[in-house]
């Protein structure tokens, strides 16, 4: 009998950090890596965040908190979601956990049993399907589309719900949508419209729950009016988990500090599960986010139209490079290009691109830039670029891909 579980068994790695691993190892090496694999802003938490911390250690908050976040940071949240999303909550709906991967993982621990199903859009955040699988459940990936903008649209929702088709997204067995706009990994972003016509689709089906994931809210692009499904359409309150986090936004990756607020059924759930494994995210940096969500938010208008700029240069430059097609997404800091126009061809090395793994491979090994194939997001043959990197690095990076991609043959 195997010494390691049968549910780890199921879950794979992190192909975003192999990735990042591999182009570690090639600059230990001594070769001259670009990284634009990483999902995180390149600049510092701004000061005022930084000194909030420290202020809370100098006055002694170095204990256990609640365990579900200190009252003056769930406060905080309820004034942001109000604020933000016209959304009312109260302190008691409200979650705060280490990061917004462990308030998505608290969910879904808390509800899945074997069996489960959860509905996963393709492209999706890595973590998604593996998170569901980690906690016993079943994801079920509907698959968008470089036609539909990566949207889900609601014909493909109600066209996978058929239950002659395999891939069936809704069942009687589903359990939730998880639902992210702006998306990782390709930016697209939905409209209000957009997201009217699919919280419709939701009606219809009222055994299904929807875990939204608005990590990206306040990184957004020409003028795109950003909208959550609760505010869209109220009568989805009682079924809707929002979860947001400050690690974006406000360039805080490695504080650490994710929360959700829904129905207290569900969040009282999530607090037993973090209860009996975390306990209370760090007292130090609730006291930061505190400051984050409070404090003045000017800075999100510049470091949006910074990651605007960044995204204008690089989708031009890639839709330069010969075979990459790239669209124009309407948020967070990545591009999702098709390579469609690159398979089957062969490296200026040698390499036969028979997929997007290949690709990428080809194109860290010969050129020293690393990004994350498609087929890790589960949409092919399409790679993954964050640009939250420097102009100049963003530039040599595109060149180097441009170079790549006419060198095939
Ligand atoms: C879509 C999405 N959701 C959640 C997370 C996790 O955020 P946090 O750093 O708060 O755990 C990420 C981080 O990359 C993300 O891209």
């Amino acid at each position: 009998m195997s010494f390691l579980s049968a549910t780890l068994g199921r879950v794979k790695p992190s192909p975003t950090t192999a990735v990042t691993t591999l182009a570690r190892e090639l600059k230990a090496a001594g070769k001259d890596v670009i990284g634009l694999g990483a999902g995180e802003p390149d600049f510092d938490t701004p000061l005022r965040i930084r000194e909030a911390a420290k202020r809370a250690m100098d006055a002694g908050e170095t204990r256990y908190t609640a365990l579900d976040g200190i009252p003056e940071l769930k406060a905080a949240i309820v004034a942001k979601f109000a604020r933000d999303n016209g959304l009312g909550y109260t302190t008691d709906q409200v979650i705060v956990s280490t990061g917004g991967k462990q308030v998505l993982f608290n969910a879904l621990m808390a509800t899945l049993n074997p069996g489960d199903e959860v509905v996963i859009p393709a492209p999706y955040w890595v973590s998604y399907p593996d998170m569901v699988l980690l906690a016993g459940g079943t994801p079920v990936i509907a698959e968008t589309s470089l036609q539909t903008s990566f949207k889900l649209t609601p014909e493909a929702l109600e066209e996978a719900i058929t239950p002659e088709a395999l891939e069936a997204a809704i069942t009687p067995q589903t359990k939730w949508l998880i639902f992210n706009s702006p998306s990782n990994p390709t930016g697209a972003g939905y409209r209000r419209d957009e997201l009217m016509a699919l919280t419709q689709v939701l009606l219809r089906h009222p055994h299904v729950w929807l875990m939204t994931d608005d990590m990206y809210e306040h990184i957004t692009f020409d003028g795109f009016a950003f909208s959550t499904p609760a505010q869209v359409e109220p009568a989805l309150y009682d079924r809707t988990l929002t979860v947001n986090g400050v690690s974006k936004a406000y360039a805080m990756t490695g504080w650490r500090i994710g929360y959700a607020a829904g129905p207290g059924v569900l969040v009282d759930a999530m607090r037993k599960v973090q209860s009996q494994s975390t306990t209370n995210p760090c007292s130090l940096r609730q006291w930061a986010a505190v400051e984050a969500l409070n404090g003045p938010q000017a800075d999100l208008v510049p470091n949006a139209a910074l990651f605007q700029r960044r995204r204008d240069m690089v989708v031009e430059m890639l839709n330069a490079a010969e075979g990459v097609t790239c669209p124009v997404p309407q948020g967070a800091f990545y591009v999702y290009p098709s390579v469609a126009g690159c398979i089957g061809k062969t490296s200026a090395a040698g390499t036969v691109i028979g997929d997007d793994e290949a690709f990428s491979r080809a194109l860290l090994e010969e050129t020293g830039v690393a990004v994350v194939f498609g087929a890790a997001f589960g949409l092919s043959p399409h790679f993954r670029v964050s640009y939250a990197a420097a102009d100049d690095v963003l530039r040599d990076a595109c060149t180097r891909i441009q170079a790549f991609c006419a060198g095939l043959t």
